[in-house]
């Protein structure tokens, strides 16, 4: 009872206008029926206030942390005018089917929409807000720890002092790759690639290389960074870092021949989305020696099974796709999705969209 209580208040502390949002608003001043729109999960508090204070919709919202059930989904988004959605939802011909011709505007929290299918949605006319940009730093930053986490076995190291594998200090115990006149490969040279790369040079790397569906002079030129095939990148690199956007080229472009070209002393990177690597394959690479270790922030599925074999190797760091995670970044999201959906629903530019 006494922790029931003290939820509630806490719940009300950090979030005042909680109840309020959670159902539908009466019309506005001049009676008029407000669109209805539909928030998919409970977001940071600087997006739902943006959608509340405006005054410019009926907000309907799965309250809660955890994924909204298809079913429930299906049936809240019936008549909607705009739909608030994060990476977990699949935004199909069923959803939009079940949501009718009254939807206008999908606006996802997240940078990456590969959740969304662009067809269905170009076909209906609906229009597609997103959150480049405000995510950038947040997850170049976590790539950074990720990478050094994996090259200098941190994970391992903690286990060891924590359950008596510390003995003496030995000379060849506990050894991993560091940064100092290292190459380092991008596979995917975006905002999220670039600022990966201008974070890592001050460790002294000394040559970057990019693969991608072109040159991006734009982003390549003030670090430096060449442009090379993605069969150069994998055998000259000692670290791999998969920046790229989830398409149909990318599916599982990082498999058995990259893994196969790259240095055994090579370490592999991915915070983009997991279906880029065919995990089997990882797998193998890093059981066999084919490549020194991985560090995943995304994997396919999502949440990775517990029992999933790549959780049970040394030589692969896994965390559970947090590379956005810091409060600011969260809260900026989910600003910018509440934002792109509210001048969606009222004919204006957005602040980030998808061109369709
Ligand atoms: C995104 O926004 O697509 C990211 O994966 C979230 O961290």
């Amino acid at each position: 009872m006494r922790t029931l209580g003290r939820l509630r208040r806490l719940k009300t502390t950090l979030v005042p206008e909680f109840h309020s949002w959670c159902k539908l608003q009466a019309p506005n001043a001049a009676g008029k029926q407000l669109p209805r729109i539909y928030v998919t999960r409970r977001i940071p508090p600087d997006g739902m206030k943006i959608l509340s204070q405006s005054g410019l919709c009926n907000i309907e919202q799965w309250d809660s942390d955890e994924p909204v059930p298809r079913s429930e989904l299906l049936e809240k988004v019936a008549g909607i005018r705009g739909l608030y959605c994060l990476l977990t939802e699949k935004i199909d011909a069923e959803v939009l089917d079940a949501a009718g011709p009254s939807l206008q505007v999908v606006s996802t929290m997240s940078v990456g929409y590969d959740h969304v299918s662009l067809e269905e949605l170009k076909k209906r006319g609906i229009r597609l807000g997103y959150t480049p940009d405000v995510l950038t730093e947040a997850v170049a930053e976590l790539t950074v720890a990720l990478l050094l986490a994996t090259s200098r076995r941190l994970l391992e190291a903690v286990d060891e002092a924590k359950n008596g594998g510390w003995g003496t200090w030995k000379p060849l115990w506990m050894c991993g790759y560091g940064l100092t006149d290292s190459t380092v490969g991008i596979l995917g040279l975006g905002r999220i690639g670039a600022a990966v790369m201008a974070r890592l040079k001050p460790f002294g790397v000394k040559r970057f290389l990019y693969a991608d569906t072109g040159p991006r002079p734009d982003m390549a030129t003030k670090i430096p960074a060449e442009f090379v095939p993605l069969e150069e990148l994998a055998r000259h690199s000692d670290f791999i870092v998969v920046c790229c956007a989830l398409t149909p080229e990318t599916q599982g472009i990082c498999g058995n021949r990259l893994f196969s070209l790259m240095k055994d002393t090579a370490i592999f990177i991915n915070t983009s989305r997991g279906g880029v690597v065919n995990q089997e394959d990882l797998y193998q690479a890093l059981v066999n020696g084919q490549i020194a270790a991985a560090g995943l922030d995304v994997t396919e599925p999502e949440p990775l099974p517990t029992d999933h074999p790549l959780l049970k190797l040394k030589n692969c760091v896994i965390l559970p796709h947090i590379a956005s995670a810091t409060v600011a970044t969260r809260n900026a999201m989910a600003a910018l999705a509440a934002s792109n959906l509210l001048a969606g629903l009222q004919g204006k530019a957005m602040g980030k969209e998808v061109p369709l």
